[in-house]
Protein backbone atom coordinates (compact mmCIF):
# COMPACT_ATOMS: atom_id res chain seq x y z
CA UNK A 1 0.00 0.00 0.00
CA UNK A 2 2.89 1.90 0.47
CA UNK A 3 3.41 4.41 -2.58
CA UNK A 4 2.78 8.11 -4.63
CA UNK A 5 -0.72 8.45 -5.80
CA UNK A 6 -2.21 11.07 -7.62
CA UNK A 7 -6.24 11.30 -6.80
CA UNK A 8 -7.76 13.48 -9.70
CA UNK A 9 -11.72 13.81 -7.74
CA UNK A 10 -12.57 13.00 -4.47
CA UNK A 11 -13.71 9.34 -5.50
CA UNK A 12 -10.48 8.77 -5.97
CA UNK A 13 -9.06 9.81 -2.91
CA UNK A 14 -12.37 8.00 -1.49
CA UNK A 15 -11.28 4.64 -3.21
CA UNK A 16 -7.91 5.18 -2.32
CA UNK A 17 -8.42 5.42 1.61
CA UNK A 18 -10.67 2.39 1.33
CA UNK A 19 -8.36 -0.08 -0.26
CA UNK A 20 -5.81 1.60 2.62
CA UNK A 21 -8.73 0.91 4.96
CA UNK A 22 -8.57 -2.63 3.84
CA UNK A 23 -4.64 -3.20 4.93
CA UNK A 24 -5.14 -2.05 8.32
CA UNK A 25 -4.85 -3.93 11.65
CA UNK A 26 -5.99 -2.68 14.97
CA UNK A 27 -3.06 -0.43 16.87
CA UNK A 28 -1.94 0.92 13.55
CA UNK A 29 -0.71 4.58 13.82
CA UNK A 30 -1.04 6.62 10.80
CA UNK A 31 0.10 10.32 10.72
CA UNK A 32 -1.33 12.53 8.16
CA UNK A 33 0.43 15.40 7.20
CA UNK A 34 -0.60 18.55 4.47
CA UNK A 35 -1.38 22.52 4.04
CA UNK A 36 -4.71 23.06 5.56
CA UNK A 37 -7.50 22.25 2.98
CA UNK A 38 -5.22 19.21 1.56
CA UNK A 39 -7.43 16.13 2.44
CA UNK A 40 -6.26 14.68 5.75
CA UNK A 41 -9.83 14.31 7.33
CA UNK A 42 -11.34 13.59 3.51
CA UNK A 43 -9.22 10.45 4.02
CA UNK A 44 -9.57 9.91 7.64
CA UNK A 45 -13.56 10.14 6.87
CA UNK A 46 -13.39 8.03 3.95
CA UNK A 47 -11.96 5.19 6.14
CA UNK A 48 -14.25 5.52 8.80
CA UNK A 49 -17.44 5.16 5.88
CA UNK A 50 -15.20 2.26 4.89
CA UNK A 51 -15.79 0.59 8.64
CA UNK A 52 -19.13 1.22 8.95
CA UNK A 53 -18.54 4.80 10.88
CA UNK A 54 -20.86 7.55 9.25
CA UNK A 55 -20.02 10.77 8.73
CA UNK A 56 -16.84 12.06 11.27
CA UNK A 57 -16.64 15.66 12.05
CA UNK A 58 -13.28 16.97 12.08
CA UNK A 59 -11.12 16.87 15.17
CA UNK A 60 -9.83 20.43 14.75
CA UNK A 61 -11.63 21.90 17.53
CA UNK A 62 -12.59 19.01 19.89
CA UNK A 63 -8.44 17.48 19.29
CA UNK A 64 -9.13 13.91 20.05
CA UNK A 65 -12.51 11.89 18.83
CA UNK A 66 -13.03 8.53 18.85
CA UNK A 67 -15.53 6.05 17.41
CA UNK A 68 -16.50 2.31 17.08
CA UNK A 69 -17.47 0.34 13.73
CA UNK A 70 -16.07 -2.36 12.44
CA UNK A 71 -12.27 -1.56 14.52
CA UNK A 72 -12.32 1.38 16.68
CA UNK A 73 -10.89 4.96 15.33
CA UNK A 74 -9.18 7.26 17.29
CA UNK A 75 -8.90 10.80 15.43
CA UNK A 76 -6.35 13.26 16.70
CA UNK A 77 -5.64 17.20 15.22
CA UNK A 78 -2.45 18.71 16.74
CA UNK A 79 -3.41 21.77 14.73
CA UNK A 80 -4.25 24.29 17.81
CA UNK A 81 -2.02 22.25 20.21
CA UNK A 82 0.64 25.00 21.14
CA UNK A 83 2.56 23.08 23.40
CA UNK A 84 3.74 18.79 23.35
CA UNK A 85 3.06 19.23 27.31
CA UNK A 86 -0.32 19.65 26.30
CA UNK A 87 -0.92 16.18 24.95
CA UNK A 88 -0.72 14.08 28.77
CA UNK A 89 -3.42 15.76 30.20
CA UNK A 90 -6.14 15.38 27.48
CA UNK A 91 -4.99 11.69 27.53
CA UNK A 92 -3.38 11.29 24.30
CA UNK A 93 -0.98 8.47 25.63
CA UNK A 94 -3.39 6.26 26.87
CA UNK A 95 -4.66 6.86 23.24
CA UNK A 96 -1.57 6.28 21.51
CA UNK A 97 -1.36 2.75 23.46
CA UNK A 98 -4.66 1.16 22.87
CA UNK A 99 -6.00 -0.81 20.29
CA UNK A 100 -7.21 1.35 18.25
CA UNK A 101 -6.42 2.66 14.54
CA UNK A 102 -4.81 6.32 15.38
CA UNK A 103 -5.25 9.15 12.83
CA UNK A 104 -3.22 12.27 13.90
CA UNK A 105 -3.09 15.05 11.72
CA UNK A 106 -0.54 17.52 11.92
CA UNK A 107 1.56 15.08 13.19
CA UNK A 108 4.88 16.69 11.80
CA UNK A 109 4.07 19.50 14.48
CA UNK A 110 5.76 16.67 17.14
CA UNK A 111 7.79 14.36 15.38
CA UNK A 112 9.52 13.30 18.48
CA UNK A 113 6.89 11.18 19.72
CA UNK A 114 6.87 8.95 16.69
CA UNK A 115 9.88 6.91 16.54
CA UNK A 116 9.24 3.18 14.94
CA UNK A 117 5.94 1.41 13.36
CA UNK A 118 3.97 4.07 12.33
CA UNK A 119 2.55 4.93 8.41
CA UNK A 120 3.10 8.27 6.92
CA UNK A 121 0.86 9.93 4.72
CA UNK A 122 1.59 13.18 2.93
CA UNK A 123 -0.87 15.14 1.10
CA UNK A 124 -0.10 17.85 -1.24
CA UNK A 125 -2.94 19.79 -3.50
CA UNK A 126 -2.55 20.43 -6.76
CA UNK A 127 -4.74 22.37 -9.30
CA UNK A 128 -8.65 22.29 -8.37
CA UNK A 129 -9.38 18.80 -7.09
CA UNK A 130 -6.47 16.57 -7.50
CA UNK A 131 -4.12 15.44 -5.30
CA UNK A 132 -0.93 13.58 -4.33
CA UNK A 133 -1.01 11.43 -1.81
CA UNK A 134 2.18 9.59 -0.74
CA UNK A 135 1.99 6.87 1.79
CA UNK A 136 5.32 5.46 3.79
CA UNK A 137 6.11 3.09 5.99
CA UNK A 138 8.41 3.56 9.27
CA UNK A 139 9.73 0.67 10.50
N1 LIG B 1 -9.21 14.79 -4.66
C1 LIG B 1 -9.61 15.22 -3.45
N2 LIG B 1 -9.22 14.52 -2.34
C2 LIG B 1 -9.59 14.96 -1.11
N3 LIG B 1 -10.31 16.07 -0.87
C3 LIG B 1 -10.71 16.80 -1.93
C4 LIG B 1 -10.38 16.40 -3.25
N4 LIG B 1 -10.91 17.30 -4.09
C5 LIG B 1 -11.53 18.21 -3.33
N5 LIG B 1 -11.44 17.92 -2.03
C6 LIG B 1 -11.99 18.74 -0.95
O1 LIG B 1 -10.90 19.31 -0.25
C7 LIG B 1 -11.27 19.52 1.10
C8 LIG B 1 -10.26 18.88 2.03
O2 LIG B 1 -10.58 19.29 3.33
P1 LIG B 1 -10.10 18.52 4.61
O3 LIG B 1 -10.88 19.05 5.75
O4 LIG B 1 -10.07 17.05 4.36
O5 LIG B 1 -8.57 19.04 4.70
P2 LIG B 1 -7.54 18.85 5.87
O6 LIG B 1 -6.25 18.44 5.22
O7 LIG B 1 -8.08 17.94 6.91
O8 LIG B 1 -7.38 20.34 6.42
P3 LIG B 1 -7.06 20.86 7.90
O9 LIG B 1 -5.55 20.96 8.00
O10 LIG B 1 -7.73 22.19 7.96
O11 LIG B 1 -7.61 19.88 8.91
C9 LIG B 1 -12.65 18.93 1.28
O12 LIG B 1 -13.59 19.96 1.20
C10 LIG B 1 -12.80 17.99 0.10
O13 LIG B 1 -14.13 17.82 -0.28
MG1 LIG C 1 -8.47 18.18 8.93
Amino acid sequence: MVGTYLCNSEDETRQLAEKFAASLIPGTVVLLCGNLGAGKTFFVRSVCSYFNIPEISSPSFSIINSYSGKYDITHIDFYRINDIEELFPIGFYDYLNDISIKFIEWADMFPEIFATNYFMINFISKEDDSREITIKYYE
